[in-house]
């Protein structure tokens, strides 16, 4: 059980798009929002779950939900929406960026200083796209399973002060809307082109496993393309070393 002050998540504030969040469905509780927002097949529809049971990550892996201090969130799309990953990365660096400027990291993840503080799982089913998003807001370290805690943050742990939970979906949703638009109109290049420069790892040295090489391109999928002397190798997932430039 945290130690921090819960901060509620409703009443929640009506965000100002077009693409996403239209409609916003509460869950006080659920096994993931990314199964909700496969199974709604309902464009632009939100699902944002107080507490989820059986949180997904990536390869996976659990994403540990607790309630009260996160915000666990996905937003059903129709598919194919290339680019859509990276579209919700920027869109969480964008809502917090006049308070706390995070970085992403490749594959896709969003860092207070060392710390993770947000994933984003993009799932698709048939002609739908569920664009799963978990931002770790209120936590204080203790609120961390111990395996975590070397390398888990949050919002409120990098600012010194609690988040209102609400309000920031509601601006992570008008920070992305702009970007689906780009994305739908076919502008997904531009889109990516922002995320390779804000994950900043063109032209760096990177070893993962076997591989070990010079990153020259990031690809629509967001895998690497790595110049080594073996000639070039696609690096889709894992954890990489980034080994400098
Ligand atoms: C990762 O970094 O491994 C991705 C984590 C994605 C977590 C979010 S929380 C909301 C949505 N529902 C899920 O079950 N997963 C995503």
């Amino acid at each position: 059980m945290s130690n921090t002050v819960a901060t509620d998540l409703l009443p929640l504030p009506t965000p100002q798009t077009h693409h996403v969040g239209g409609h916003i469905q509460y869950l006080a509780t659920t096994d993931s929002t990314n199964i909700r927002a496969l199974e709604a097949c309902a464009d632009g529809h939100v699902f944002v779950a107080e507490c989820q049971t059986a949180g997904r990550g990536r390869h996976g892996k659990q994403w540990h939900s607790i309630p009260h201090v996160g915000l666990w969130f996905s937003i059903c799309l129709t598919a194919p929406l290339p680019g859509a990953g990276f579209a919700a990365a920027l869109s969480v660096r964008d809502a917090v960026a006049d308070t706390l400027p995070l970085s992403i990291r490749w594959p896709n993840d969003l860092y207070a200083e060392q710390r993770k503080v947000c994933g984003i799982l993009t799932e698709q089913r048939g002609n739908w796209l569920a664009l799963g998003i978990g931002i770790n807001v209120n936590h204080i370290r203790e609120d961390f399973p111990t395996t975590l805690r070397h390398r888990a943050g949050s919002l409120a742990m990098a600012t010194g002060h609690q988040w209102d939970r609400g309000r920031l979906l509601k601006t992570v949703l008008e920070c992305l809307d702009p970007l689906v638009d780009r994305l739908r109109r076919g502008e997904h290049d531009t889109v990516r082109d922002e995320w390779v420069a804000a994950c900043d790892i063109i032209g760096k040295h990177i070893r993962r496993g076997g591989i070990s090489g010079k990153v020259a391109a990031v690809d629509d999928d967001g895998a690497l393309l790595v110049s080594t002397r073996m000639g070039m190798q696609r690096v889709t997932s894992g954890d990489i070393v980034v080994l400098g430039v």
